[in-house]
């Protein structure tokens, strides 16, 4: 059994006792659904700290009207045993009140990184995401939260917050673990049917043709043009998009010159939204 923390009051206490023995700690914030993705989290949460807290909050304010707040995996009792096998040493599972009690009005906006990519695609999201994470560094105070690589642009939304806000938070990204056919694990990967699960590979597989023709020497635009037309030929009903920026600035990226980037895409098939990225050095 896990030790489930509800309240900011009862983290709080619980971090302070931890302190007191000396032992520093890690975040790992999560909406649950957890997959081994997120446990890689745990892992290397203790890579870096004595203790590691999970947090599991369905954040209501990063997710738009038409979107799937609503029917999001929610399985608490089976994440927590999860956790618990993984080690973890606590999990904190706020309400939606507890985090946005009533009279609730501050948001954390970050410009610039959240420009474009997912930040044009779900308009107001990373505004969610940085305030309920900003909170969550604030109510926790640890010494290092992991997040993963796979939200790309997310890790960059929270870097960034986190440095101009001087919250005494070390951020640390964490490498997506895959499927053994490419697939990015996600919690939304359970939308997909089981004809919707033999044609997802191609998002990954569309990410590595463009990073071989970058380090060719071929042009970024060529590339994901010819990339987004596989994803439709493949079965995805849309393509939000596939684009190559830096990686370090998230600036749109013409063709590789030796500075490190980023390939990155979001697209539809069936119900399920995937998105992924991967690098070229
Ligand atoms: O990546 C997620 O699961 C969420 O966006 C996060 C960082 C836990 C904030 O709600």
């Amino acid at each position: 059994m896990i030790e489930t923390i509800r309240t900011v009051g009862a983290l709080r206490a619980r971090v302070r006792a931890w302190r007191a023995e000396g032992q520093s700690i890690a975040l790992v914030p999560t909406m649950g659904a957890l997959h081994r993705g997120h446990l890689s989290l745990v892992t290397a949460g203790f890579t870096q700290a004595d203790r590691v807290i999970a947090t599991i909050f369905v954040n209501p304010t990063q997710f738009g009207p038409n979107e799937d707040f609503s029917r999001y995996p929610r399985q608490e009792e089976a994440d927590a045993a999860l956790l618990a096998q993984a080690g973890c040493s606590a999990l904190f599972a706020p309400s939606v009140t507890e985090m946005y009690p009533e009279g609730f009005a501050t948001t954390v906006s970050v410009a610039g990184v959240s420009d474009g990519l997912c930040g044009a695609a779900r308009p107001g999201h990373f505004d969610g995401v940085a305030t309920v994470v900003t909170k969550l560094l604030l109510q926790a105070l640890p010494d290092v939260a992991l997040f993963g690589e796979k939200d790309y642009q997310q890790l960059g939304v929270i870097e960034r917050a986190a440095r101009d806000l001087d919250i005494p938070v070390r951020i640390q990204g964490v490498p997506t673990v895959r499927e053994a056919d490419g697939l990015a694990l996600s919690s939304r990967n359970r939308y997909l049917t089981p004809d919707d699960r033999a044609v997802a590979p191609a998002l990954y597989r569309a990410l590595t043709e463009v990073a071989d023709g970058l380090t060719q020497g071929q042009a970024a635009e060529t590339l994901c043009a010819h990339a987004t037309a596989d994803l439709h030929r493949a079965g995805f009903s849309s393509v939000d998009y596939l684009e190559v920026r830096d990686a370090e600035t998230l600036a749109p990226a013409d063709r590789f010159t030796g500075r490190r980037l980023r390939i990155l895409a979001a697209a539809r098939l069936g119900a399920a939204r995937l998105i992924d990225n991967i690098g070229v050095e």
